[in-house]
């Protein structure tokens, strides 16, 4: 993977467009990514702990083998994840997304700790989660990933009670990078940019799709 300091979150007319691995077929992930690397923005890698949330999925070394010139986003769905944010910055992250849920009291110095090991910085919150437990944290991150169906799986249904929480944030931080992750498609990608998002993560419309170029072009709206 390449170094990611040439990949700046800015407000850009377009939406940005991050295809989740999560759905791809893991015995191929590298030609999987190929099929959406010169039309999407970034990657959206899905850690998953069987603990913070009830499935597994992989962890650094496979995001260090990942073959892709796009800049890689780890959303961290585990606990304690300030014991291995250095290892994805190791294995090549460009940021790393951690869940305000899973650090208690440190998800402050967990924040610092990622942004001290000089990778980008996002937060993210579970459907059930009040909007406001992120805003302590808002001038801290350079993301806040809005979760728009319970963590864990692929393919569910977006969860419309969530676009509150991304027009809450659009308000309070005008610039703000705002990123929708969950059953989004088409349709509902068009809800999330109207309500303020400026970035989208699709996996099961992206990687069911026979035309990823055209899945992908049609979440930009
Ligand atoms: C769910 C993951 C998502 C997932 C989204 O826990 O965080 O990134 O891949 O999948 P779709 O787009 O199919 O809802
Ligand atoms: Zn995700």
């Amino acid at each position: 993977m390449q170094t990611s300091s040439q990949h700046h979150i800015s407000q850009e007319n377009h939406v940005k467009i991050g295809p989740s691995i999560l759905s791809a077929d893991f015995g191929k992930l590298n030609e999987e990514v190929a099929t959406v690397d010169e039309y999407a923005d970034f990657i959206h890698a899905d850690v998953m702990d069987g603990h913070f949330v009830p499935n597994l999925t992989f962890g650094a070394p496979v995001v260090a083998k990942l073959q892709s010139k796009l800049p890689v986003e780890c959303h961290l769905m585990i606990s304690e994840p300030e014991k291995y944010v250095e290892d994805f910055v190791k294995a090549g992250a460009w940021m790393i997304t951690i869940h305000v849920e899973a650090c208690s009291e440190k998800t402050g110095e967990v924040l610092e700790q990622i942004r001290g090991l000089g990778v980008k910085v996002g937060l993210s919150l579970n459907p059930g989660t009040k909007v406001e437990e992120i805003e302590p944290y808002l001038d801290m991150v350079d993301m806040v990933l809005v979760m728009t169906v319970e963590p864990g799986f692929g393919g569910q249904s977006f969860m419309h009670e969530c676009l509150n929480k991304i027009k809450w944030v659009r308000e309070k931080k005008p610039n703000l990078a705002i990123c929708v992750d969950g059953g989004v498609k088409d349709d509902t990608a068009k809800l999330c940019v109207e309500a303020g998002a400026n970035m989208l993560v699709a996996g099961s419309y992206i990687f069911g799709a026979e035309d990823r170029k055209e899945a992908i072009e049609s979440l930009r709206g």
